[in-house]
């Protein structure tokens, strides 16, 4: 195993916060952000190899805080809320989250956004959303195609031709992951480890 597995298995949840304006600073983050129930919190445990460290909800969309995990001092995996299960009427300006946009704006160190996309819904409009104000700041991202065992063997290259090309990307552009069946993690795992240079 090489080194940066070992340090990533000793990642610990740090702390929870509502108020992004309250999360002190770390030296080096990434974020995952995606819509409710697309497999952010399964994911970030995948990549840890912890079983239950980020917790998968039961309820889609109850999760209204952000989740801070440190690999090691000062350099975070942060589990952001889902959008798209937001009840009540939302203006098109809210429909991502104050709390996701609030954050997105108020981090200093942020090495990358990493943007789960399902790979049977394929990306969705608020997906696009999420995507464009990503572009509009500035903000460096990445998107991952995550549950891609739901996708049958044979059809897999032909899915992720179609999700690439819904996206205006090449297929190589993406991370093609799944945490149920630990297909891309290892390679996900090289990515996280580079930029939280561990
Ligand atoms: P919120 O916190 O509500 O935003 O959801 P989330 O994006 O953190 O999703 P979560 O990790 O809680 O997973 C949602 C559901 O998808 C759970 O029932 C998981 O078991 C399932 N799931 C997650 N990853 C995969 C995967 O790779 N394949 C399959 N088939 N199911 C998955
Ligand atoms: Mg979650």
């Amino acid at each position: 195993m090489s080194a940066f597995h070992k340090i990533l298995r000793e990642t610990k949840h740090y702390k929870t916060e509502v108020d992004p304006l309250l999360l002190g600073e770390s030296d080096v983050e990434v974020s995952f952000v995606g819509r409710s129930n697309v497999g952010k919190s399964s994911l970030i445990n995948a990549l840890c190899q912890k079983k239950n460290m980020a917790r998968a909800s039961q309820v889609p969309g109850k999760t209204r805080t952000i989740n801070v995990y440190e690999v090691v001092r000062r350099r975070w995996i942060v589990d952001l809320p889902g959008y798209g299960y937001a009840v009540g009427l939302k203006t098109e300006k809210d429909k991502l989250g104050k709390i996701i946009e609030d954050y997105l704006h108020a981090r200093k160190n942020l090495a990358m956004v990493f943007v789960i996309v399902d790979a049977v819904a394929g990306p969705t409009q608020l997906d696009h959303l999420m995507l464009n104000w990503l572009q509009h700041y500035n903000l460096p991202f990445s998107i991952v195609v995550g549950k891609i065992d739901k996708i049958k063997i044979p059809k897999l290259d032909e899915r992720k031709r179609q999700v690439a090309e819904e996206l205006s990307l090449n297929v190589n552009d993406l991370l093609w992951v799944s945490s149920e069946k630990n297909i891309g993690i290892a390679g996900f795992q090289k990515v996280i480890a580079q930029l939280l240079q561990i």
